[in-house]
């Protein structure tokens, strides 16, 4: 009886806070995208700012918050920004990737309005063409939990962001000319913390207290390993889903993932290597950033910690480790398991492979054999105005063919409200990792080997993590589910920046045959046009 009363009253208390939420508050920047001299590697180089700022600034929002962001380009060339993991539900109109979105022409300016809609977590944005990300422009994203919304562990007494990555020497206009030859890039130079040369990122604590650390990888290519020298990680987010909390001595963090640990200054008073290197390579890079205790006065000497090189299955063991805290609140006061993904019946399975080829004595990457090349026209703004001849759906197979690989803009077509499988398979002996825009999926299984349906057997149907980017090892399969929600044209890249240029990539377009406003915005009335859709 008294239970009944409580969860009538915790019900009346939820929909107030859905009602609170109708009235989202809003958020206002502006953004001045320039050149300017940046050394992540210690040498100077031409990079892309914000506000002056490299990495650009953070966007720090709570759950539902409205962002509007008014990005003015004052470089030479069209750019564009695009938002790692943030869903834009009912909105790819605002997704900053060419498929959805016209780049914002030199001089000009454009205001994305984004509504971080039912999500909590770190992401990342970056710039998403013309090869801008090796230049920089890119930041941390933070969606926290609404006031009243219980987080699984105490407020940290700080909130730091770490992005990583690889990168080149190389200005970004000579790297984009040598893929555009049909070139392959050599390997990258070097590694950055937060854009600084080594020794250079400096993250305070003090002794006795916990801190939080939101690390993505923003580089081109290489999944990166990380180690805070004599301290463990408390792994409790990853891709706005609160973890199971498990300690960790190093975390490889595949490019364009983004994780948050929990830190405690335990040691004594002295300052500590947080150690970044490249992984399942034969050239290690390694760069160090400081974990200084205040009141310290030893700086940091010796050799950094060392971590993993070029072992597969112990990383292959850690990801199995990751998993769903189902009892923890995510972005909603319900726990996060109370949603059974295990139990939903798959309507489709598509298989995604991966290959690399000559075209036309060109270097170029595919996806089911098709090479994406853009179309002259966002696909997205095509769609809306009915253009015709500018994308076919379902001008990618949804499994692999065999056949040559070839050039096309390819389009799959997948119906809203159905509930599907996308098996990433990896024959190539690099690790491959995976980005969809729009959605989160749940990483039900990866292992070595060929995929085929009795693999089902051993998928996690219960405490899979949920995320937006996640790796598929050489020579192995990664098996996703995920609930096509959110209508629009999604891009599915890889996050190995120059096979996603070189095409690497589709896109999904989630359809629905009934244009309602329930379903999907309209299109932003400040929207650029450009292409056939500026008629
Ligand atoms: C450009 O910025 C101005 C304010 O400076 C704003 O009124 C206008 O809407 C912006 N343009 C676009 C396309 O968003
Ligand atoms: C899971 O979340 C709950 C909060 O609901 C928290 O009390 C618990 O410590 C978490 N467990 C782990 C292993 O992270």
């Amino acid at each position: 009886m008294s239970q009944n009363y409580c969860l009538l009253s915790c019900i009346a208390l939820i929909s107030l806070l859905y009602f609170a939420a109708a009235d989202s508050p809003y958020r206002f920047f502006d953004w001045h995208v320039t050149y300017g001299h940046v050394y992540p590697l210690g040498v100077r180089q031409r990079g892309i700012l914000i506000n002056k700022q490299f990495p650009g600034p953070d966007i720090i929002s709570v759950t539902n918050d409205n962002l509007i962001i008014n990005v003015f380009n004052h470089l030479d060339e069209p750019f564009l920004i695009s938002w790692d993991g943030i869903q834009q539900r009912k909105n790819s109109f605002e997704d900053g990737v060419y498929g959805t979105t016209c780049p914002i022409p030199p001089g000009q300016n454009f205001t994305y309005k984004l509504q971080v809609k039912d999500q909590i977590g770190s992401y990342f944005y970056f710039p998403s063409t013309a090869f801008h990300k090796a230049a920089g422009g890119f930041g941390g994203i933070r969606v926290l939990s609404r006031p009243l919304i219980p987080v699984p562990f105490p407020p940290p007494a700080d909130d730091f962001t770490v992005l990583i990555g690889d990168w080149y020497k190389t200005n970004h206009k000579k790297l984009k000319t040598i893929l555009d030859n049909g070139k392959r890039l050599h390997f990258p130079d070097g590694v950055h913390i937060n854009g600084r040369r080594a020794n250079d990122a400096v993250f305070t604590v003090e002794k006795g207290k916990t801190y939080r650390f939101r690390i993505s990888n923003v580089g081109l290519q290489n999944t990166l390993n990380i180690r805070f020298q004599d301290h463990k990680m408390k792994l409790v987010e990853v891709e706005g889903t609160h973890t199971m909390q498990q300690l960790y001595s190093s975390l490889d963090i595949h490019v364009g993932q983004s994780y948050s640990v929990l830190v405690t200054a335990d040691q004594e008073v002295k300052d500590y290597y947080i150690a970044v290197s490249t992984r399942f390579n034969d050239v290690i890079h390694t760069t160090t950033g400081i974990l200084h205790y205040q009141g310290s006065n030893h700086a940091v000497s010796g050799p950094p910690p060392g971590g993993p090189t070029t072992e597969i299955g112990w990383s292959l063991a850690q990801a199995r480790t990751i998993r769903t805290n189902l009892t923890a609140s995510g972005p909603r006061p319900n726990p996060q398991g109370s949603y059974h993904y295990g139990e939903i019946p798959l309507s489709r399975t598509i298989r995604l492979m991966s290959s690399a080829a000559q075209v036309n004595e060109k270097q170029r990457y595919a996806v089911n054999s098709v090479s994406f090349v853009p179309a002259d026209t966002p696909l997205k703004l095509a769609d809306y105005f009915n253009i015709q001849g500018v994308f076919r759906a379902d001008s990618i197979p949804d499994h692999p063919t065999g056949k040559k690989m070839y050039l096309d803009t390819g389009v799959m077509g997948a119906d809203y409200r159905t509930f599907i499988e996308i098996v990433f398979e990896n024959k190539e002996n690099i690790v491959q990792t995976w980005h969809l825009d729009g959605y989160n999926f749940f990483v039900v299984g990866m292992d070595g080997g060929k995929w085929s349906a009795e693999k089902r057997g051993q998928y996690n149907l219960h405490d899979a993590i949920s995320r937006c980017t996640v790796q598929v090892y050489p020579r192995s399969w990664t098996a996703v589910y995920l609930s096509l929600d959110n209508v629009g044209m999604w891009n599915v890249r890889t996050q190995f920046w120059a096979r996603q240029y070189l095409g690497e990539q589709f896109y999904l377009r989630v359809y629905t045959p009934t244009r309602s406003l329930r379903d999907e915005y309209q299109i932003p009335d400040n929207a650029l046009l450009c292409g056939r859709a500026s008629k």
